[in-house]
């Protein structure tokens, strides 16, 4: 089975994380660790939970000097991670270092994927650091500079899904985040899709937190995104 559920494991705390772990099979989904935890915890946690046999997104979203990117690219290869990710508007020489620090690891290397526009910003928070384009046209540049420097993918939102997969090509793969079921609160999320729409949509790869972490029962949860999404391939 693909897994194509990415598990978000928002805390800041190994503690809260591990007990999430053992509730969740690494055969059904991915997870991914983002800067609340892996401030809290450092690359000791991200080292272990890959040695659990999760495959792990290291949700760090670099950005700076090529040289620096491509080092930190490096050194999360080294820790054994299954994604990595970087800002796209750090600039194709940033993200084409950052790929070939990769070229290294041959067929075991980590995918690189782009984060375009964060979803976070709107139309007027784009102007106000002087990017004149809607947030739509920004995205889809970005996603092409993605592309062009060698990328594997990018982060997108739902929203933005269907467009980027008719531009790009197949193999391009789209992370999107902000998935919820119905019975589910949307949180502080703005654009939500159900997980069936965002994979008829072209995504790739879903990531889901609170619907999942904060479950009652994480598993069950994650059973429910699994059979919704293989209701929808
Ligand atoms: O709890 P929830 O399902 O909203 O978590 C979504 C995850 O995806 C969080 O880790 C959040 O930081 C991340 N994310 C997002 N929107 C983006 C990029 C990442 O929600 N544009």
């Amino acid at each position: 089975m693909e897994k194509r559920i990415i598990v978000a494991l928002d805390f800041d705390t190994a503690k809260q994380a591990r007990e999430l772990l053992a509730c969740v099979d690494p055969t059904l989904c991915r997870v991914k660790i983002g800067k609340e935890l892996f401030t809290a915890c450092g690359p000791r946690l991200v080292k272990d939970v890959c040695a659990l046999g999760f495959d792990v997104f290291l949700d760090l979203k670099f950005h700076d000097i090529p040289n620096t990117v491509a080092g930190a690219v490096r050194v999360a290869a080294n820790m054994g991670v299954w994604m990595v990710n970087v800002h796209a508007s750090g600039g194709l020489e940033m993200m084409e270092q950052a790929r070939q620090a990769l070229d290294s690891f041959g067929s075991d290397r980590p995918l690189l994927v782009g984060v375009t526009v964060l979803t976070s910003m709107s139309k007027s928070g784009l102007e106000q650091i002087g990017v004149e384009a809607n947030p739509e046209e920004q995205v889809s540049r970005l996603a092409f500079l993605s592309r062009d420097a060698g990328l594997d993918g990018v982060v997108c939102s739902a929203a933005e899904t269907r467009l980027l997969r008719a531009q790009l090509p197949d193999e391009f793969c789209l992370v999107t985040p902000g998935i919820r079921r119905e019975e589910d609160a949307s949180g502080d999320q703005k654009r939500v899709a159900g997980p069936a729409e965002a994979i008829r949509s072209g995504s790739n790869y879903l990531v889901i937190g609170r619907p999942i972490t904060r479950a009652e029962s994480p598993a069950h949860a994650l059973q429910e995104f699994i059979s919704a999404i293989a209701s929808a391939s």
